[in-house]
């Protein structure tokens, strides 16, 4: 039997579930409960059209089955010479080379894009150490260039967090941000701070630890947050923020909880950022016992929370451990320059 590779029509219902099922149980497999799999009717939202990003799926099919599904996401603001791309082989059919075809279906078609600056990233178990010894998809990534470019740890705490712990790590801070005022609240971002929050968010991706990873600043516009909130809506996904704002009323820091309805009783810590400017006021910690206490407060329906931190980032997991976290798996960060000239 061969295999044939077909792109998978967002309105193909049937098709696009088996290459989500695949997805999925290639995750699974891989690192059990710690897996974190967007669900099938949140993928359906995100792979319609939006300013931000463009969705590709690619399903690789033998015997009327999808046995190995492929991913592409093709940033459309910023990184422009970038693509993102996820490759993941059924369990039970593996080592046959299927991801390997797979991987040149999607680099071909990053670079009939343009796209010459390949990431990808998988999830492995913490047992590995941090290059993943024995891990198949480090393996994978190595046979075909991807380096090692930046070492995650997968954190998990289980909430909720004891009240009187939150109030220790409150009042040690508190001195420290006297003139950094805190605001919590659900959902949309507030219009008199909108603006200055995502000119902060969009130089996450460089202002954190980036190891060996080439990034570049994102050029997310307000347009594009809006349509992005919500998207997060339609998926089923609530977010829970806290800012600092500094003295004239900017953005100093930001922390993001965001809960889903298909995962019950799970939450993810997605970015935190202090200002470089602002730095050296507790305020990491600041915002993210007071969004602890917001999650706690609305939501006590939440038992655990999951969040990803570079190995590196000592200070932002220093934060962490003193709230409970602790490690449970592994993310590694891949990067590859596709050489050759690249069509326009
Ligand atoms: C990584 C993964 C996609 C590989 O799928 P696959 O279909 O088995 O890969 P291939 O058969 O094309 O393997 C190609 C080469 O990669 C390397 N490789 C793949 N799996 C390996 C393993 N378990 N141990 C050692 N080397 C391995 C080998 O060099 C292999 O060539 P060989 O079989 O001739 O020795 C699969 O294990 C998987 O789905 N993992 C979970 C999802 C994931 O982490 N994806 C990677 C992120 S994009």
């Amino acid at each position: 039997m061969s295999l044939e590779i077909v792109p998978v029509p967002l309105d193909d219902e049937v098709l696009f579930s088996r290459w989500h099922a695949t997805y999925v149980a290639a995750n699974v497999h891989d690192v059990g409960r710690h897996h974190t799999c967007w669900t099938l009717p949140e993928l359906r939202v995100a792979f319609e059209p939006n300013r931000a990003r463009a969705h590709r799926a690619f399903a690789g099919i033998e015997g009327g089955e999808v046995i190995v599904s492929g991913y592409l996401g093709l940033p459309l603001l910023d990184n422009l010479e970038s693509a993102g791309l996820e490759v993941s082989t059924k369990p039970s059919a593996r080592r046959r080379g299927h991801a390997t075809a797979m991987l040149a279906v999607l680099e071909e078609e990053a670079r009939s894009r343009g796209r010459t600056r390949l990431d990808s990233e998988a999830t492995f178990p913490y047992d590995a150490g941090t290059a993943g010894a024995g891990v198949p998809a480090v393996a994978f990534a190595d046979r075909h260039g991807y380096l090692l470019g930046l070492s995650d740890v997968q954190r998990e705490l289980r909430v909720p967090v004891a009240e009187d712990l939150l109030d220790a790590l409150a009042a040690e801070a508190a001195p420290h941000h006297a003139a950094y005022p805190l605001r919590s609240f659900v959902g949309r971002v507030p219009d008199d701070v909108v603006a200055s929050r995502l000119e902060l968010a969009n130089s996450l991706m460089t202002e954190a630890p980036t190891g060996e990873m080439e990034l570049e600043v994102e050029a997310m516009d307000l347009e594009a947050f809006r349509e992005s909130e919500a998207t997060l809506h339609r998926q089923g996904r609530v977010a829970y923020r806290t800012l600092a704002l500094a003295p004239d009323g900017s953005v100093a820091a930001y922390t993001d909880l965001v809960t889903t309805v298909h995962e019950p009783g799970r939450a993810y810590q997605w970015g935190t950022l202090v200002r470089r400017a602002d730095r050296g006021h507790r305020l990491g910690l600041a915002v993210k016992v007071a969004n602890h206490r917001l999650l706690q407060r609305e939501r006590p329906d939440i038992d655990r929370v999951t969040t990803f931190n570079a190995e590196v980032n000592a200070h932002m997991i220093g934060v962490n451990d003193r709230l409970g976290f602790v490690p449970v798996a592994r993310l590694g960060e891949f990067q590859k320059r596709l050489t050759g000239t690249a069509p326009t």
